[in-house]
């Protein structure tokens, strides 16, 4: 059964996964495929943290496709705080379409899901950021085949956390290398290590900040030995791919040389949350015109 939210990958099956990659597939290739499909539409946007790429993607990607975003500032419509979430999940269902939600706290998420009659979009929590790795598996899957070695190298965070949900559910090769102590919470099917020789070979190495937003401090001493540089790009594969959701902090977690370097597809990776978010509104809010195409 599809399900109506996308707050995570998992309950999501690999056949509704790969439909998504289709259709974002298709969004980027015929942008005109698909006639204005969310045409009188309106999502509500409410972002607890700062973001760039998730504002202008999702923006820009729902206006392409006919429909109208609201950004809907947490501290103007006191989140938490000025009403309960219930209320204002009551009242926002009957106002907007879809609402996409970046929470401090992802039990705030799933409390809005609970009073909500309207689908809700996951735009990062503290445990995940779906919209990320169905863009990311996009990104990969442009790049290089199915049977890809995947190697996440950093923090366990919630992009880390997505990206081994997704390659578990749709079956993909994927090693995360972590300090320990900063191991995932939930690996799946992923081959979880500490040492950097699994970077050996790998068709994709990816990473993410040390410091997550919301995160006080951070031991970079501890993480400074899986940093992405010149010479861990070196035991990959000649033609290995390097990732990373951005933004980066150059000289932590990736040096500028790899980031700004020929191997780097971070801005083909940027791109693609538009379309991997097109599609996920489209399926969520067109229901029925989803299941005549999947
Ligand atoms: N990768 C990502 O979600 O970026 P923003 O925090 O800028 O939205
Ligand atoms: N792990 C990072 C991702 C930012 C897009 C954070 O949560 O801050």
């Amino acid at each position: 059964m599809t399900i109506d939210n996308f707050i995570d990958i998992l309950p999501h099956s690999a056949a509704d996964l790969e439909s998504l990659l289709d259709c974002a597939n298709r969004l980027k290739s015929e942008p005109n495929a698909f006639e204005r499909p969310l045409s009188g539409y309106t999502v509500g946007m409410i972002l607890q943290k700062p973001s760039m790429r998730t504002r202008v993607s999702f923006e820009v990607g729902l206006n392409r496709l006919g429909g109208h975003l609201i950004q809907l500032s947490p501290t103007d419509i006191g989140f938490g705080t000025r009403e309960p979430l219930s209320d204002m999940m009551g009242v926002l269902s009957r106002y907007c379409n879809a609402l996409i939600l970046r929470v401090k706290h992802h039990t705030d998420l799933l409390a809005c899901l609970q009073h909500s009659s309207i689908p809700i979009i996951n735009g990062l929590s503290d445990e995940s950021h779906p919209c990320q790795a169905l863009a990311d598996i996009m990104t990969v899957l442009e790049c290089k085949s199915r049977d890809a070695k995947i190697v996440y190298i950093g923090d366990g965070n919630n992009v880390c956390q997505s990206l081994i949900d997704i390659c578990s559910v749709l079956s993909l090769n994927l090693t995360v290398i972590t300090p320990e102590g900063h191991a995932p919470k939930h690996p799946r099917n992923a081959t979880i290590t500490h040492t950097m020789t699994a970077c050996a070979g790998a068709d994709v190495l990816y990473t993410d900040v040390w410091m997550s937003m919301g995160q006080e401090s951070v031991d970079v001493a501890v993480f400074q030995p899986y940093q992405i540089n010149d010479s861990v790009l070196a035991t990959a594969q000649p033609d290995a791919i390097v990732m990373h959701c951005l933004p980066a902090v150059r000289g932590e977690e990736i040096t500028d040389s790899v980031l700004t370097g020929s191997q780097s597809v971070v801005f083909q990776q940027a791109e693609n949350r538009m379309y991997a978010q097109q599609a996920i509104m489209i399926m969520l809010m067109r229901r029925s015109l989803w299941k005549q195409w999947y």
